[in-house]
């Protein structure tokens, strides 16, 4: 059994509520429901969200010590946390995939989000698609 880690970033945790018309109504089980579901067999999908950036950069430090995939989303952090971006390329220099996801398309929000300073270490993004964002992602880190 391989197991993929699906990190989520702050505010996150709000999903079903937090903005609908940007995020949508489902929520992060809803997230899970689907992702359990659409994975290969095999594979088992460990879903975690935190709005603390510490705790993010040691479930990174637990994808390169346990050889996981990752999907990340880094919310906020995305745009800003120098520190997420040099734990996300931890995974990545240890030959890991690490997809960033996001469910809105930050290039067509407001300027701040213009900006990733994750994009340039992930293996590679995908964002606005909803929850499909993830689902791909899963699809490709787990592809025979
Ligand atoms: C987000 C986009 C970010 O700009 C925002 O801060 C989020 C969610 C997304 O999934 O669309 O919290 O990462």
């Amino acid at each position: 059994m391989s197991t993929v880690l699906v990190l989520n970033g702050p505010n996150l945790g709000r999903l079903g509520s937090r903005e609908p018309d940007v995020y949508g109504s489902a929520n992060l089980d809803d997230l899970r429901t689907l992702l359990v579901a659409s994975a290969r067999p095999g594979v088992s999908i460990d879903l975690r969200q935190t709005d603390d950036e510490a705790e993010l950069i040691h479930w990174l430090y637990e994808a390169v010590d346990e050889r996981m995939s990752v999907i990340l989303n880094p919310a906020a952090f995305t745009h800003y946390s120098y520190a997420l971006r040099d734990a996300a390329a931890l995974v990545t220099k240890a030959s890991l995939c690490l997809i960033e996801v996001h469910i809105s398309n930050p290039h067509a929000r407001e300027t701040f989000r213009h900006t990733s300073v994750v994009s340039a270490i992930a293996t590679g993004v995908i964002a606005g698609l909803g929850f499909d964002s993830y689902r791909l992602a899963l699809d490709f880190v787990t592809a025979p």
